[in-house]
């Protein structure tokens, strides 16, 4: 079978690490054959053109490919007129409403005191703060100014992305199940942890606490096998911190579940190793959890691990497992024997001399 797959490298780094996971993808022995289309998107797009994802672009991933990577996009922490980012648009055009971004943390010699953890953070997608329905006024009584935003959260999204969240962790257990009982980080039963702030928010959050809930409560008998928890957006943070081997899979609303993700990102050593997916019903977008790190593009030192891992997860969700872990494999064993690192891992190497150790490996 032939995979067609839209590369979106976008902006910055995302110019250097989608070719170094476009390279894996094409060395694979295995597995499906891979025709790549170059698509344009981002907001160096938009300097040049005016348009940050161009109409063309959503077609051909909606009518032509069957799944892409996207690299990073520049967006500007100020208003630009015209100017609003393609990733976010993306992911409501082709309805990828999870956005599911593994976090583990390999051993090596070189991080003895990196805490070991194996976590699974699926972050819904598409509303939350993100919907972007701000406004600014005058305070008449103050002469001030007062600025809004809107925050959504619907029984529909919550239980789509909660049903993602049972269904990941009782696949991530046949995925355990496989392995020797020695190589199993998560010993427990698969564990479902729902985080939320509904203490304060009781109508926004307490929608989304009951839905998810409602998800393993009425269907009893199919997540029999799943524990459920529930943790607090602050003290989730803290615990992740302080003993982050204590969570499976973990389910959170946009916004909550964006800054988790980077929080765990710390946790195993950089920003540059955490993939992601964009995950829909009809279509999967890796995704490096990173931006276009302005400070280090263009000069090869990125590191490509997260856009490596991000294609294997990619082929995770079409359906290719095994050649999923094969990359996976590959990319542990660079990292565990740590003497080819880039420099956000503390190493010396370009993101070039990583993508080929992991070439080798492969
Ligand atoms: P960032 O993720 O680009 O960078 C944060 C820090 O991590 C920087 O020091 C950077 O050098 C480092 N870093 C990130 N990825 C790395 C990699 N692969 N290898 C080595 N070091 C890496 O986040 P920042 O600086 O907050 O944002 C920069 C731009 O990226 C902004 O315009 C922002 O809007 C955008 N951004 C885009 C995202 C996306 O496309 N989904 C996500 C986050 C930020
Ligand atoms: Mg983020």
């Amino acid at each position: 079978k032939t995979l067609k797959i839209g590369l979106l490298p976008a902006d910055g780094i995302g110019r250097e690490v989608i070719p170094a996971a476009q390279r894996v993808l094409e060395s694979l022995s295995s597995g499906p054959k891979f025709e790549f289309v170059h698509l344009d998107a981002g907001f160096e797009h938009f300097q040049k053109t005016g348009t940050a994802l161009p109409q063309e672009t959503i077609d051909h991933l909606k009518n032509e490919c069957n799944g892409a990577l996207f690299g990073a996009v520049s967006s500007p922490s100020h208003k630009v007129a015209g100017y609003s980012s393609p990733i976010v648009a993306l992911r409501k055009h082709l309805d990828l409403y999870a956005n599911v971004r593994p976090v583990s943390s390999v051993k090596s010699a070189s991080t003895p005191n990196q805490k070991e953890l194996d976590m699974l953070i699926i972050r819904e997608n598409t509303e939350c703060l993100y919907i972007k329905s701000e406004r600014q006024e005058v305070d008449p009584k103050t002469g001030l100014k007062v600025a809004w935003a809107d925050r959504k959260i619907s029984e529909y999204a919550s239980k789509r992305v909660g049903a993602m969240a049972f269904n990941m962790a009782l696949t991530r257990e046949s995925l355990r199940q496989q392995k020797p009982e020695s190589e199993r980080f998560w010993k427990h039963k698969p564990r479902v942890t729902i985080v939320h702030k509904s203490n304060v928010l009781s109508v926004t959050d307490g929608l989304w606490r009951e839905t998810v809930r409602g998800v393993k409560e009425q269907n009893a008998e199919k997540y029999a096998g799943v524990d459920m928890e529930e943790q607090l957006v602050d003290s989730m943070v803290y615990r992740m911190f302080r003993e982050p081997e204590a969570f499976d899979v973990v389910v959170a609303p946009n916004l909550y579940g964006d800054i988790i993700s980077d929080g765990a990102a710390a946790l195993v050593g950089s920003l540059g190793v955490v993939p992601s997916a964009n995950v829909g019903d009809n279509f999967v977008m890796g995704e490096p959890v990173h931006g276009s790190a302005p400070d280090i593009a263009g000069k090869n030192i990125a590191n490509p691990v997260a856009a490596i891992r991000s294609a294997a997860l990619l082929l995770e969700h079409l359906g290719y497992t095994k050649e999923a872990l094969q990359v996976y494999g590959a990319v542990d064993k660079v990292l565990s024997e740590a003497t080819i690192l880039t420099p956000d891992l503390g190493g010396k190497s370009t993101t070039s001399e990583v993508t080929e150790a992991v070439l080798k490996n492969l």
